[in-house]
């Protein structure tokens, strides 16, 4: 028996790596995607001031930190009880839109446009964003500039192009002058005209890999996303929507009754959580988040040029199940991304001036609190760019968190990555020699996803018998923690 090891997948958010096991006659008899990284996030946060939250968890990730930092203000929100007025959602909104125009722009044309620009089986050397820039300038190029479109509405809008601050309990902090709201204007405008070229390019490789689509990590899902309006396409607020593998409406529900639908297990392999759906159980109850999941629930995409963009991959995909078409998902999101950005910078109502709903309650002091047994509860749910992302805290009557439960988009993908790289496995390995382009063919799987493990990985419990040492500035053992 043989144990092949893919490690550490590259392109990717995080460290994790894929096993495949032979059994004496050569064929695959298991094989695994494991996240060895573990962040501990839910526990950090206990203990810390609720409106400290939306400035904590954007430091869980360097890519994802305006989704953390917005679906932690949702929650902080409601922790208090308030509700933010139309100016300051829509600001939230688009700050939401820069994230996507970023992060999009990144995964595809850097991380995952290696494997498709240069073909999966190139030589690894050049397999990279070097390669991508010596072969086709352009797009390395067009790549950076759409980045840099969605950094500069994340730095004006969030305040700072990384780890964003303007999101507070009621509202935001600040809002958005006639200036601002000009240059973004045309900067989003520029964004559409170079998604549109960007499309050009890629659309090809989705005929080109036609057979690569069909081979690499196919499963039959169910799948989760925010809609709204009937089935509008929606990133910043929204009911849970969930549809089995055949497109049947499954469950629909609020983000504060997500306990009523979503469990998560445990599995020895991986540090990263597999969540399910509790009333279909485990592992059946496996669903996916994310870009094509999104395009599987919603009907409808309110803007021009992403609607066409839909209807024609609808047309051609149906209800996509293969991993690979993640990517064409993605491009179909940044164009609405821009799209809508645009949207929201023509209406003037984006630089009102009424951006808070200031905290009027008297919350107990922390004396009171101690004495108390009242707790206050917030869900803030929103579509990260990977998929759904759950904010869920307890706090005591002074608004100390007491409970944090994150469910982060890349988990909820965690049970069809793992099914989805041993089925490929099994197909296509036969024999110990493994050539590295077959190994990156399982890479890319996982790469589909844009997996981010730091985000996904902050689970501590029972389950996992980590101890966390706490030493003095000597370097002796004050406290030794079972978390
Ligand atoms: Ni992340
Ligand atoms: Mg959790």
């Amino acid at each position: 028996m043989k144990n092949i090891e893919i490690a550490p997948i590259s392109r990717i958010e995080g460290h994790g790596k894929i096993t495949v096991q032979l059994d004496d006659s050569g064929n695959v008899s298991d094989a695994h995607f494991h996240v060895m990284e573990i962040r501990g996030f839910e526990k950090f946060l206990e203990g810390a001031a609720v409106e400290e939250a939306p400035r904590i968890t954007p430091r869980i990730c360097g890519v994802c930190q305006t989704a953390h930092h917005l679906a932690a203000a949702k929650a902080t929100d409601q922790v208090f009880g308030l509700e933010p007025p139309e100016t300051a959602k829509k600001l939230r909104e688009l700050l939401l839109l820069g994230q996507y125009v970023h992060s999009h722009a990144l995964h595809f044309y850097i991380l995952a446009g290696p494997d498709l620009v240069m073909g999966p089986e190139s030589d690894p050397a050049l397999r990279n964003v070097v390669g991508i820039y010596k072969s086709n300038p352009e797009i390395a190029t067009m790549a950076i500039k759409t980045r840099k479109i969605g950094q500069e509405i994340t730095a004006t809008v969030g305040g700072k192009p990384i780890s964003p601050v303007t999101a507070i309990p009621g509202g935001q902090s600040r809002g958005l002058s006639s200036d601002q709201q000009a240059d973004l204007l045309a900067k989003a405008k520029n964004a559409i005209g170079l998604v549109e070229k960007g499309f050009e390019v890629a659309k090809p490789l989705f005929t080109k890999y036609a057979e690569e689509i069909e081979l690499l990590g196919p499963v039959e899902s169910h799948f989760a996303a925010l809609t709204k309006n009937n089935g509008d396409i929606t990133y910043y607020d929204g009911d849970v929507k969930v549809i089995d593998s055949t497109g049947n409406m499954v469950h629909e529900f609020e983000p504060e009754n997500y306990l009523d639908y979503i469990e998560e297990k445990v599995q020895p392999w991986s540090y990263m959580k597999f969540p399910y759906l509790k009333q279909i159980g485990f592992p059946d109850g496996s669903y996916r988040v994310g870009p094509m999941a999104r395009l599987n629930v919603i009907n409808n995409i309110p803007t021009e040029k992403a609607s066409e963009m839909f209807a024609e991959y609808k047309e051609n995909f149906g209800l996509a199940q293969n991993p690979l078409l993640y990517h064409y998902a993605r491009l179909i999101e940044l164009m609405y991304a821009s799209e809508r950005a645009v949207q929201l910078l023509e209406d003037d109502s984006i630089t009102g001036t009424d951006i808070r709903q200031p905290l009027t309650e008297q919350l107990m002091t922390k004396e009171e609190a101690k004495e108390s047994s009242e707790t206050r509860r917030g869900v803030g749910i929103i579509e990260a760019t990977r998929g759904t992302l759950i904010h869920d805290y307890e706090t005591d009557g002074a608004g100390f968190i007491k409970r944090a439960n994150l469910i982060v988009s890349t988990g909820q993908n965690n049970l069809a990555i793992d099914q989805g790289v041993r089925e490929t496995a099994k197909k296509m390995i036969h024999g110990e020699e493994v050539s590295e382009g077959l190994k990156n063919q399982l890479e890319m799987i996982v790469r589909a996803y844009d997996v981010c493990l730091s985000c996904a990985t902050h689970a501590i419990d029972g389950s996992t018998s980590m101890e966390l040492d706490i030493y003095d500035s000597n370097g002796e053992l004050i406290k030794r923690q079972l978390l």
